[in-house]
């Protein structure tokens, strides 16, 4: 057993308390590793108040979540009027629903924008591949939260939308029917889907967004924060072993991200209040109309945050599944011809590249629509693999490989933007170049990415005080 700590002669009721305490259980010690001594690099910038954002929305999620479920009834014959029951005679109840919608897509807001951050300043790239997976991972479960969320109001869209997203596992080969109704727990969307999703959405996957963010912080803190610049402040330490260009995490970021908080509640109240729907994007119109599963909505669309992946979907065509067929052979022939592995490597390419297109051309395309949509998440995580570049942070990047990121975001969000509109060909053609601009990022970032001019990144971080 450790030795037990005494408190100072004269100490208060206070510091004797907490000295019991730090003799039973470590908390002292979890403060001073993880906020009081933790040294994050004094640059950080505005794109740094993106992560403490995301743990406020968690918060605002589960306490708001933990209300709603008081007066929610998850049966199909009484969601819909539970939910307006809230929104009309449960005191305040409009506001918690409204601040759990509104929350919904604040989170994606926030995370899109903290991927992003990490994105431009190279924050996957070693040590932080862990930090960067437990991210991906964070988001998957993100996206599986809010589709289930989505069907408990019991709506047209919250009906027909999981109809549409729970039928697409349908098409994957062998096991798709029988998952589809693994899923459903019926041939239809049903009060047996209501239920399941109602468990997994209120607990289950909770629980694992939560073990997954404290990993996410687990791994970061033992890595320390990457910064602006992409320099490893632990590099440069002082005669105590602290970073030069670190500061403890508590006054100065844990006051600097109150500046954070300020802001994201301004504008998120302002929503909250004025305009809720959000002009149809944050709650769909659709979903004020009870579940009928005789009537189909002309036009389902899922909710924004889902739309760049789902005009993906929509882009897998016949055609689509030809251009990709041509291109992976194109991509054999050139490494054949010009790549720099040796005669087996090439031969094994060509045989790998023969049965990629053979399967292509085995399952219908639908299946690959869904194998796109997932591997458009899925591929995220190979991003510390992917950079070969010899800088961190877009700072010290060609001036070009800026244009390289904006391309990809515009392209992202026009992907998004196609996501949300009714089909048409001019869309679909505009998607399918977007849904291969969006892969061509990452499966040639290894080339790419090292090329151009790289400017000198500096010993130290660049800081100017303000
Ligand atoms: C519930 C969602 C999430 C929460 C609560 C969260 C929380 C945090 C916090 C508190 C930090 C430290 C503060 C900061 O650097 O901004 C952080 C850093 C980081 N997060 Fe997240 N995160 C979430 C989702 C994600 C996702 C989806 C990704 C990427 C796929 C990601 C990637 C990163 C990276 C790479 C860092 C290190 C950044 C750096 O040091 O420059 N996070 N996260």
């Amino acid at each position: 057993m450790a030795e037990m700590k005494q408190a100072p002669a004269g100490a208060g009721a206070g510091e004797k308390l907490l000295t019991w305490v730090d003799n039973r259980f470590p908390a002292t010690k979890l403060w001073n590793e993880h906020v009081g001594e933790y040294y994050a690099p004094k640059n950080f910038n505005f794109w740094y108040f993106f992560g403490s954002l995301a743990l406020l929305v968690l918060v605002i999620q589960i306490v708001t979540g933990i209300f709603l479920v008081m007066n929610y009834k998850p049966d199909a014959e009484l969601a819909f009027a539970s939910v307006e029951y809230i929104m009309r005679d449960v005191p305040w109840g409009w506001l918690i629903r409204y601040m759990h919608s509104t929350g919904a897509s604040a989170f994606f807001v926030v995370v899109y924008l903290h991927m992003y951050r990490g994105l431009i300043y190279g924050s996957y790239r070693t040590p932080r591949e862990l930090v960067w997976i437990f991210g991906c991972l964070i988001f998957l479960a993100l996206m599986a939260e809010a589709f289930m969320g989505y069907l408990l109001p019991w709506g047209q869209m919250s009906y027909w939308g999981a109809q549409v997203i729970i039928n697409l596992f349908a098409a994957i080969p062998f096991v798709g029917p029988d998952l589809a109704i693994l899923i459903r727990g019926d041939y239809v969307v049903g009060d047996a889907t209501l239920n399941r999703f109602f468990s997994l959405h209120v607990i289950a996957v909770p629980l694992v967004l939560l073990g997954l963010v404290v990993a996410h912080i687990i791994a970061l803190h033992e890595v320390g924060s990457n910064n602006p610049d992409g320099v490893e402040i632990k590099a440069k330490k002082d005669a105590n072993g602290k970073p030069l260009d670190g500061i403890p995490f508590h006054p100065y970021y844990s006051v600097h991200d109150l500046l954070g908080v300020g802001g994201f509640l301004i504008v998120f109240t302002a929503v909250i209040f004025f305009m809720p729907e959000f002009g149809g994007y944050f709650l769909e119109y659709n979903n004020f109309i009870p579940a009928d599963p005789f009537k189909t909505p002309p036009h389902i669309a899922p909710v924004w945050y889902f739309t760049p992946f789902y005009s993906m979907l929509r882009a897998t065509t016949d055609l689509m599944v030809n251009v990709l067929a041509i291109i992976i052979a194109l991509g054999a022939v050139l490494n054949l011809v010009k790549g720099k592995g040796d005669g087996k490597a090439k031969v094994a390419g060509l045989v790998i590249a023969a049965v990629v297109i053979g399967l292509l051309k085995t399952f219908e395309a639908k299946f690959w629509g869904v194998a796109v949509m997932g591997g458009a998440v899925v591929i995220l995580a190979g991003l510390p693999w992917f950079d070969k570049s010899p800088v961190k942070s877009i700072r010290y990047r060609p001036g070009w490989h800026k244009i390289v990121y904006a391309v990809f975001v515009v392209n992202f969000v026009i992907l998004g933007y196609l996501g949300v509109q009714p089909p048409s060909p001019t869309g679909e053609l505009v998607s399918q170049v977007g849904t291969l601009l969006y892969f061509g990022f990452f499966v040639l970032m290894p080339w790419w990415s090292q090329l151009g001019t790289f400017k000198t990144v500096p010993e130290r971080v660049t800081f100017t005080p303000h």
